[in-house]
């Protein structure tokens, strides 16, 4: 069996359940597909050496990603693609190193229900990389043990099986990553801006005891830039908003009334430290009717 690993909560768990049920026959893979956090990679590979009894391979893809999404702004494409590619990448390496015949993957069930109306109730809203973007003949059966579970049963589950609060605890991230957090054209330059501003949030969320208190955080970076002033000079620059929001299952959220003051802080971190961004937002909108990430 061959696993996808991300580093989120559902992959680690999905990863060591397999990994104690079947090891001997799993070999997981982590995709850098160069659209993580900043120092995120390094972090996850480091974690999971140390609890998985299975190879891990490391696959640095984050140029072949980059590659796929020029030019592209729509949403949903952005989307298709990555997972088109995740695939492509995962079908390399069990070559190289399989053959396998099983691929597991940490899909949740809300996952299911927002990405295919034949589960659930609901039209398509987002195709979720982990479901939506598999090609009609993949030369894997899939294995999906958290299929059925939500977010807050799969951190239960994490828990039982012994792994660390910081990773079980960890704030969900969507598969396509910074790629639908950089709003239209993905530049390698634009997620360097966002990491940043991304890094001096969920870092100051972390110091003021506020991490844990919410769903999800992150920043978003607009295509559109607005006159400012530094010193003396004229700036024509990024804007970047913050979204941070409480939940139970990601299907519905409100937006988090974080402290003026932290939001106060972390503005004036980003705008003096952050090159190419001169404003700051803070989005005030729930799901639904809008969704957690804007793309
Ligand atoms: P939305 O934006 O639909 O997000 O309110 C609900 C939850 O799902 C995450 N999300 C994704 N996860 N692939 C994923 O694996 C995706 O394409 C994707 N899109 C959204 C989002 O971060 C939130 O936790």
């Amino acid at each position: 069996m061959i696993c996808a690993v991300s580093g989120g909560v559902d992959s680690s768990v999905t990863a060591c359940l397999v990994d104690r049920a079947i090891g001997k026959n799993l070999v997981c893979v982590f995709v850098d597909n160069g659209l993580l956090r900043k120092n995120e990679a390094q972090k996850v590979v480091a974690l999971l050496n140390r609890q998985l009894s299975a190879p891990l391979v490391f696959v640095d893809a984050g140029q072949r990603f980059l590659d796929r999404l020029a030019g592209v702004t729509d949403p949903e494409e952005k989307r298709i693609r990555i997972g088109n590619l995740f695939i492509d990448v995962f079908e390399e390496v069990s070559q190289e190193k399989g053959p396998f015949e099983f691929l597991a993957q940490g899909t949740l069930y809300p996952d299911r229900i927002e990405s295919t109306s034949t589960v659930g109730p609901s039209a398509t809203i987002k195709s979720h990389h982990n479901v939506g973007g598999l090609p009609e003949k993949l030369n894997f059966h899939l294995v999906e043990p958290l299929g059925l579970l939500f977010k807050d049963e799969v951190r239960e589950l994490g828990f039982a099986l012994g792994l660390p609060r910081e990773q079980v605890l960890r704030h969900p991230f969507p598969g396509p990553g910074l790629a639908v957090r950089v709003l239209g054209e993905i530049t390698a330059k634009k997620l360097d801006i966002l990491r940043e501003a991304d890094d001096i949030f969920i870092e100051g969320l972390k110091r003021w005891d506020l991490y844990d208190k919410v769903w999800q955080a992150g920043a978003i970076l607009l295509p559109v830039r607005s006159v400012g002033v530094m010193g003396d000079a004229r700036t024509y620059d990024y804007s970047v908003v913050l979204r941070a929001v409480t939940s139970t299952d990601g299907m519905t959220a409100d937006w988090a009334k974080l402290d003026n003051a932290f939001l106060q802080e972390i503005s004036n971190r980003i705008i003096n430290s952050v090159t190419g961004v001169n404003r700051v937002a803070y989005d005030v909108s729930s799901k639904p009717p809008s969704t957690i990430e804007w793309e």
